[in-house]
């Protein structure tokens, strides 16, 4: 051993934060993330969400001011979630064009023109049932669901949405939305499939937030947690389908799922941190074990390095409010 040994030292290129700052090789920005909303027909005060702390459900009568604070503060993009009081058997209010749905989207595109809006495409808020499509004799039907999908999807669009997010997890959703959009015209009107989602107990959150009825599970139609194979598949025939981009649900616990779907497809990849990251990371910075903003921020970066272009996350807002990811 020699007084050179180690020659080789990582070290050398920490030394600095400037030197840090050339050789980093990711990071997180407005162009990164995508603000989920959740809109909540006839109340009128906000209701905050206990199971996420600094969540609320927004009225309807108050979402055009929301539209506008959250862009001051930032937000280039957002996925809309209507909390319907006009639920049936088969969620029909959101392919009606006067729906939830389709007036979320107008007095969002009316505020802030620019503003990219997303539509989450499924049923579960709206079906008094509480599940992602038409329920009959005891299962979701999948191709009765699709047929309504795309009307879904189709009054969506025409509302202004700049893309649609199909999250039901029926076989050949895309494929139906495509074929529905297309033949309303709609060829450029791009869709964000939630492609690879997996039946996670980190949706109970959520669940508590978008006040879904749900009686029962969504074994049969969301994803094995333990089935990582079949992720990709499920990912790569929604690419077949002709989906736009491909996404990855939840987030943290599914970065191998990930940084697999990122060496098969050469489409863009969106990750979601669903509530229960959120509540996660809130809680416990709430109890004090956690620095909120550090947590975040590497959380959010290791979607990026696990091969996420964007971002779905219930801290968009916050993080780029409070500068916790540049501008
Ligand atoms: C509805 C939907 C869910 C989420 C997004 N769209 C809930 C579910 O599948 O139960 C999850 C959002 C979250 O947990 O943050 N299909
Ligand atoms: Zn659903």
């Amino acid at each position: 051993m020699t007084a050179l040994f180690p020659a080789r030292r990582p070290r050398r290129l920490r030394h600095s934060s400037t030197l840090r700052s050339l050789i980093r090789e990711t990071s997180v920005s407005a162009d990164d993330l995508i603000y989920p909303i959740l809109v909540e027909e006839e109340i009128s005060e906000p209701v905050m969400i206990p199971t996420m702390p600094g969540i609320s459900r927004v009225p309807e009568r108050s979402f055009a001011r929301e539209i506008n604070r959250i862009t001051k503060d930032g937000v280039k993009a957002v996925i809309l979630f209507g909390i319907s009081h006009h639920k049936d058997a088969d969620g029909s209010d959101t392919w009606n064009p006067q729906g939830l749905m389709a007036r979320m989207v107008a007095v969002a595109k009316r505020e802030v023109p620019e503003l990219v809006v997303i539509t989450d495409n499924c049923f579960c808020e709206y079906t008094d049932h509480g599940h992602c499509g038409v329920h009959r004799a005891g299962s979701v039907d999948n191709d009765a669901t699709l047929e309504n999908l795309g009307r879904q999807a189709l009054v969506a669009v025409e509302a202004g949405a700049d893309m649609v997010a199909p999250s039901a997890m029926m076989d050949g959703q895309v494929a139906a939305i495509r074929r529905a959009l297309d033949e309303g015209g709609h060829t450029n009107a791009p869709i964000m499939a939630y492609s690879s989602k997996f039946a996670s107990a980190f949706y109970g959150p959520f669940r508590a937030a978008a006040g879904c009825n749900l009686n029962g599970d969504r074994l049969s139609y969301q994803m094995d947690p333990a089935n990582g194979r079949e992720a990709l598949l499920e990912s790569l025939l929604d690419e077949a389908e002709a989906a736009d981009m491909l996404m990855v649900k939840p987030g943290l616990a599914y970065l191998d799922v990930l940084t697999r779907l990122r060496e098969r497809t050469l489409l863009p990849l969106v990750c979601y941190q669903v509530g229960g990251e959120y509540a996660m990371i809130r809680f416990a910075a709430e109890a004090g074990a956690l620095n909120e903003a550090a947590t975040v921020h590497e959380s959010l970066l290791a979607m990026k390095r696990a091969g996420a272009d964007l971002i779905i996350s219930y801290y968009a807002h916050q993080a780029l409010r409070e500068g916790w990811v540049s501008a």
